[in-house]
């Protein structure tokens, strides 16, 4: 049995069809490399509500709590949208980042070179370009209390829902963010809006006290986050690193993607502390995108994100930089070539299915290790 502990929750919609491609690489790495994996698969979201009547079981819990990592494809469909709160397919997932601490999501926008001309935005504005938003991720108004909706004596219902952020939490994102740009470009932008929430100002101050603490050599500046989403498409390589509050991180993340071509193309990384005994931290692995149900069953959904989520994986929860690289440059050499899932599709470039994109992948993969 292998030492790499992997749990494998494909999810809904687009989410299984998206890992099955993940799945051959994995197998693809066994073959090849001689790389394997204990790789355990497990319901969440929608398939577990359906076989178990809960988005995730406890004995699923109990296994993401004690693998290397877990590899996340994406929950949620219109099946069980009028489910009660508690019981929706995106709590599976909500208590996999909250049970297993993962505080720091991170979520790398990176322009392939063959891509340039698919972002909405000019090619100019957004060649080479390589940003990273830090996302909190197990605080915020996505978890403060009180929540919940109440219907009032004279019928008006009243819906709340709190944003509360602590010291600790903002302390320890910040750390990250400052860890990530020194191997970066060396600048942060901390984004809340201090203009007009408690949170926001607490945010400020604690980033602006560990910067002088901690942050030397990094270039740090604040920005509201409804200039940061006009800069994000105004001029997006103003940007190294943007750490920022759970919800901001949410919408300016899929702001992102589109610079990059398609939310189809933006993996995701979510961690957690690290256990100063073992140097282990908690980790899931992502796309940012959800179970897009418009394309599901379709054998059309892009396939990149997830496995960029996987290269991801092998890069920060097993140090596999090597084999990482191996399966980035096969992505970019499958762009090269001009092979395109519809989302990315563009006039003199080959439309592919989700299935033919990984046969591509798996072609350059063989290239690469010949
Ligand atoms: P979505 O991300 O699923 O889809 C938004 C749009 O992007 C759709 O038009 C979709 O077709 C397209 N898209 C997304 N991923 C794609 C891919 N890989 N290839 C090609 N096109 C892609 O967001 P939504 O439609 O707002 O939400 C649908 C469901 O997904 C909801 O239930 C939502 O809660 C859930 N969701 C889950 C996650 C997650 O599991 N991490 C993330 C976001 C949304
Ligand atoms: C994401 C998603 C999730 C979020 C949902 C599905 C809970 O949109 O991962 O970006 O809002 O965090
Ligand atoms: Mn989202």
């Amino acid at each position: 049995a292998s030492n790499k502990k992997l749990l494998v929750l494909p999810g809904d919609g687009i989410g299984p069809e998206v890992m099955r491609q993940v799945r051959r690489v994995v197998d693809w790495m066994d073959k090849r490399r001689h790389v394997s994996f204990d790789l355990q698969e497990g319901l969440c979201g929608g398939a577990a509500i359906d076989a178990h009547g809960t988005p995730l079981t406890d004995e699923t819990m109990a296994d993401a709590l004690q693998v290397d990592a877990v590899l996340f494809g994406s929950v949620g469909g219109p099946k069980w949208d009028d489910l009660p709160f508690e019981q929706k397919p995106e709590r599976g997932l909500l208590r996999l980042r909250k049970e297993m601490d993962l505080f720091a999501n991170l979520r790398p926008a990176m322009v392939f070179p063959a891509m340039a001309d698919a972002s909405s935005l000019k090619r100019e504005l957004v060649e080479g370009l390589d940003i990273m938003i830090l996302r909190e991720l197990t605080g915020g108004v996505y978890f403060g209390e009180p929540r919940g909706v109440e219907t009032l004596a004279d019928g008006t219902k009243r819906a709340v829902d709190t944003q509360v952020y602590t010291t600790p939490e903002i302390e320890r994102v910040a750390r990250v963010a400052f860890e990530l740009a020194r191997k970066r470009g060396g600048k942060v932008h901390s984004v809340e809006k201090a203009n007009v929430m408690h949170t926001g100002v607490l945010w400020r101050q604690t980033v602006t006290k560990l910067h002088e603490a901690e942050g030397q050599g990094i270039e740090l500046h604040h920005m509201y986050a409804d200039n940061c989403a006009m800069q994000l498409v105004r001029y997006p390589k103003q940007f190294d690193v943007i750490v920022t509050d759970n919800l901001f991180g949410d919408m300016l993340s899929d702001c992102a993607a589109m610079l990059t071509g398609s939310l189809g193309m933006l993996p995701s990384a979510s961690l957690g502390a690290e256990d100063p005994t073992t140097g282990r931290r908690m980790a899931l692995y992502e796309p940012v995108h959800g179970s897009a149900p418009d394309i599901a069953g379709k054998d059309i959904a892009n396939p990149l994100a997830e496995l960029l989520s996987f290269a991801m994986l092998l890069r920060y929860s097993f140090d596999m930089q090597e084999d990482a690289d191996m399966v980035e440059t096969a992505i970019t050499n499958v762009l090269n070539a001009g092979f395109r899932t519809a989302d990315i599709y563009a006039p003199g470039t080959a439309k592919v299915s989700t299935t033919v994109m990984g046969d591509t992948l798996l072609r350059e993969l063989d290239k690469l290790a010949a």
